[in-house]
């Protein structure tokens, strides 16, 4: 049993960004097929979950003005959905502090959930195990179960159906990032006004995989793909100056990540990518420019919380 003093359980769990994402016709859902390929980041969402009555959150951290605090937040839909299908009447204090930008295109708000999830479920010894906890964060978004499995995977369905793939070795990546948000639904739904044809079914392409599984930056830089960015740009056009900047910093390659507006770019090694951060920051195309390593592992329990 949980006693009231409980310290409280301090849960991880990373951004993501997108090697590769391509996009098929919208279904009649309104959700659109995938075929990507997530690459978990070293950039992550800590959430800390401590014993109260009822539901309760706090957000603190990188954006933390733009992160809704009412019902709607995920973090808190995150709870309140497995005290419903597990029946516990437990309460939690939710403590989010970020660090991945706010709509930025890292998947934040669902690593914010799928942490959610997994400090609620030990908080509350409802005992979930990982795959239940994945179909769980599939409700919850289309990127969560991501957060929750982290590494490197490919993801089919709308994002959300998984297969983990094989990567060798460590990636340094520059992110730039932007103060304003992209809205992902208004993202795609210029995707589809942008759209003159009927888009052939999503596929990822066989030689990204390969780099990853042989570990070469060079090929995979040669892979990185995007078909949302186009309609990024048209919604934000200064975007274009910022991919123009990342290809001009001396990077390996550049996309944008998932539905923008932050842009990664693939460097060679530690001291490349900071070589390459440093000509970006000079460009000043982007509020803030990040030097990250991935892939990172999903979400999980860091040490104990110690009693204040
Ligand atoms: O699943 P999630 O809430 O993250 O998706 C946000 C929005 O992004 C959806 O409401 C939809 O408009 C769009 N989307 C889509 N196709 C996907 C994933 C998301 O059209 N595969």
């Amino acid at each position: 049993m949980r006693t009231p003093e409980h310290p409280g359980v301090h849960v991880r769990a990373p951004g993501k960004i997108n090697l590769a994402l391509r996009v098929g016709a919208r279904e009649p859902s309104g959700y659109h097929p995938l075929a990507t390929v997530f690459q978990a980041v070293s950039l992550s969402e800590d959430v800390v979950a401590r014993p109260a009555e009822g539901l309760s959150l706090t957000v603190e951290g990188r954006g933390c003005d733009l992160v809704p605090v009412d019902g709607t937040n995920l973090a808190l839909r995150a709870a309140e959905l497995l005290r419903t299908v597990t029946g516990t009447t437990a309460g939690a204090a939710l403590q989010v502090t970020k660090h991945v930008p706010v709509a930025g295109g890292m998947a934040g708000g669902s690593a914010d959930a799928a942490a959610a999830l997994l400090a609620c479920d030990q908080l509350w010894g409802t005992g979930l195990d990982r795959r239940e906890l994945v179909e769980l964060g599939a409700e919850l978004g289309a990127d969560v179960p991501f957060a929750l499995t982290g590494l490197t995977a490919v993801g089919a369905g709308h994002g959300d159906v998984l297969t983990s793939a094989m990567s060798r070795g460590t990636y340094h990546w520059v992110l730039a990032l932007q103060d304003e948000g992209l809205s992902t639904p208004r993202v795609f739904a210029a995707f589809d006004d942008l759209l003159d044809d009927e888009p052939p079914a999503p596929e990822v392409d066989e030689g990204l995989l390969a780099a990853l599984l042989a570990g070469d930056p060079h090929e995979l830089a040669r892979h990185l793909v995007n078909d949302l960015t186009d309609a990024a740009v048209d919604l934000m056009p200064a975007l274009d100056d910022v991919l123009a900047a990342s290809a001009r910093a001396g990077a390996l390659g550049t996309v944008l990540s998932g539905s923008g507006p932050t842009v990664a770019a693939l460097a060679l090694d530690a001291e490349h990518a900071a070589s390459v951060a440093e000509v970006l920051r000079r460009a000043e195309v982007a509020a803030e420019v990040l030097v990250v390593t991935a892939p990172a592992p999903g979400a999980r329990v860091l040490e104990p919380v110690r009693a204040p």
